[in-house]
């Protein structure tokens, strides 16, 4: 994707406060050095970012994060209509804060255990000083009551050291990503720090009432503070609210992408570059080990194997984000990635058609809403997803009404878009034959399908979300 090199520096966002301030551990941009020393900014990878940016766009609010690699500036500036301020972090605090502790103990922690979490002291005191920092930079930058919001895995302790630096703010805490059941969360060393951390927000929301629920069960049994529904009561009075806000995207901004008639020549194109099979199904997701791609190649590939589909039938075009590189488990499921293409391109694709489209990289929105539009199965099978808006961004693109989404249970998605193919991803049989199921759908049966889920995607986007937030936020 183009980096932008349009930044400008804003004196009113060196000095001024924001009665808006979104805290997350990335700015919405990630700094890239070019080979003669030059800077510029390319989009951050991720769901977050995806669902943030249009409402800091719009609620014009301070955006607070790490720019990604090592910077010493930490003036504010404007980009694209945004104000961004910088939050360094070190070589060492990369390591350890970032792919230690978040990467490699707390995000396999709360995504099932899929790959096993390590426990390192010094990860978390690094965890700890960062967070210090982000709450720090944030007391700074927020104006007299204003509006705090915290974001994600990364900062769970923000909320109360904020809190202790800031008492006059109100503080909300939104996680993207899954919140694990007690039997899990109990594991962790620090398992008390952060559930105290969480509770410095006035409100903190999840994805799904699954996870509030978990939350509101540790914080019974790891401070003995009382819970009623959604209400925790805490010994000095204080009252701190935990609840579901399945997050959603800009629908109006992807959904007039997808109808550009540019996108959709696109989309045509795109299906006469890998071959205009009867069906082409789509992969598209951040290089991770919890998004199930290696149980969707198998079941494709056993597909082709079993004689039940040719590279004349289907293609997968199967896109992926280069995401946290130097975490060992992030290496080892490029390497299966890579190679496992290798072997059913080279057992089942033909000259100038492969079976399998595979690209680690990342593209525009508007190549994105043409592979959302050149695709009549989308194949999402997350092991564990706080939601997947990859899924709504699909169905955002279908305004023909067609289209099968293949939808893992186990992504939040699944809880909303209930008309989806939903599967299993552990039962590759189960795969296998719901793939075969969407293939063969009757069209009318997709319409359905389709319609109802655009209805309530169109009708629940990411405007509604933030001010469901928001308003349960403020209002006391
Ligand atoms: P996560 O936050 O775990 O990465 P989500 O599905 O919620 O997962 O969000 C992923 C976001 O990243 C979506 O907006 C999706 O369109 C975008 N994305 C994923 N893969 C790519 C890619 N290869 N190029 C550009 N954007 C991508
Ligand atoms: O919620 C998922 C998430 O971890 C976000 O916090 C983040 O923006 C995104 O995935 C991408 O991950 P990373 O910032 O580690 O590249």
């Amino acid at each position: 994707m183009p980096a932008r090199k349009n930044a400008a520096r804003t004196p009113a966002g060196a000095s001024g406060r924001s009665d808006l301030v979104v805290v997350a551990n990335r700015l919405s941009v990630d700094r890239v050095v070019g080979r003669d020393g030059s800077t510029s900014w390319r989009r951050s990878p991720g769901g977050l970012v995806t669902a943030l940016e249009p409402v800091l766009r719009r609620h014009r609010g301070a955006w607070i994060g790490w720019p990604g690699g090592p910077i010493q500036d930490t003036t504010p500036f404007e980009l694209d209509g945004l104000t961004l301020v910088p939050v360094p972090l070190t070589e060492d605090e990369v390591g350890e804060y970032y792919e230690g502790f978040s990467n490699a103990t707390l995000w396999p922690l709360y995504h099932d255990v899929i790959v096993a979490p390590e426990f390192h002291r010094e990860w978390w005191d690094s965890y700890v000083q960062v967070n210090q920092r982000f709450a720090a930079r944030a007391a700074e930058i927020a104006a007299d009551k204003a509006v705090v919001w915290v974001h994600d895995y990364q900062l769970q302790l923000v909320p109360q050291l904020l809190r202790v630096l800031r008492p006059d703010l109100r503080i909300g805490f939104f996680l993207h990503i899954p919140f694990p059941p007690t039997e899990l969360f109990m594991r962790l060393p620090w398992r008390r720090r952060i559930i105290e951390g969480l509770l410095g927000a006035d409100l903190v929301g999840f994805q799904v009432p699954g996870a509030a629920a978990n939350f509101a069960r540790l914080v019974r049994t790891l401070t003995g503070h009382k819970t009623h529904r959604d209400l925790v009561t805490l010994s000095d009075g204080r009252t701190v609210r935990a609840r579901a806000f399945p997050i959603s995207i800009d629908t109006d901004e992807l959904s007039a992408l997808a109808k550009s008639p540019e996108t959709e020549a696109r989309a045509k194109e795109l299906r006469a570059e890998v071959g205009n099979p009867r069906h082409v199904l789509l992969g598209v997701d951040r290089m991770d080990y919890t998004k199930g791609i290696r149980q969707r190649l198998r079941a494709f590939g056993e597909l082709l194997q079993d004689g039940h589909v040719t590279v004349d039938d289907a293609v997968l075009i199967q896109v992926a984000t280069p995401s946290r590189e130097r975490v060992e488990q992030y290496r080892v499921l490029r390497d299966e990635i890579d190679r496992m293409v290798g072997n059913i391109n080279g057992d089942h694709g033909r000259i100038g058609t492969p079976a399998i489209n595979y690209m680690h990289t990342s593209f525009s929105r508007k190549e994105m809403a043409a592979l959302f539009l050149a695709a009549d199965i989308m194949v999402v099978t997350p092991l564990r997803d706080g939601m997947n808006l990859v899924a709504k961004e699909y169905v955002t693109c279908r305004h023909s009404e067609d289209g099968a989404l293949v939808l893992s249970e186990f992504a939040g998605a699944a809880a909303e878009l209930k008309q989806a193919f939903l599967v299993n991803p552990y039962d590759i049989n189960g795969l296998k034959e719901t793939l075969l199921a969407a293939t063969h759908a009757d069209s009318r049966d997709v319409t359905k399908r389709m319609r109802a889920m655009r209805k309530y995607i169109l009708e629940h986007d990411i405007g509604r979300w933030a001010s469901g937030f928001l308003d349960a936020l403020t209002t006391p």
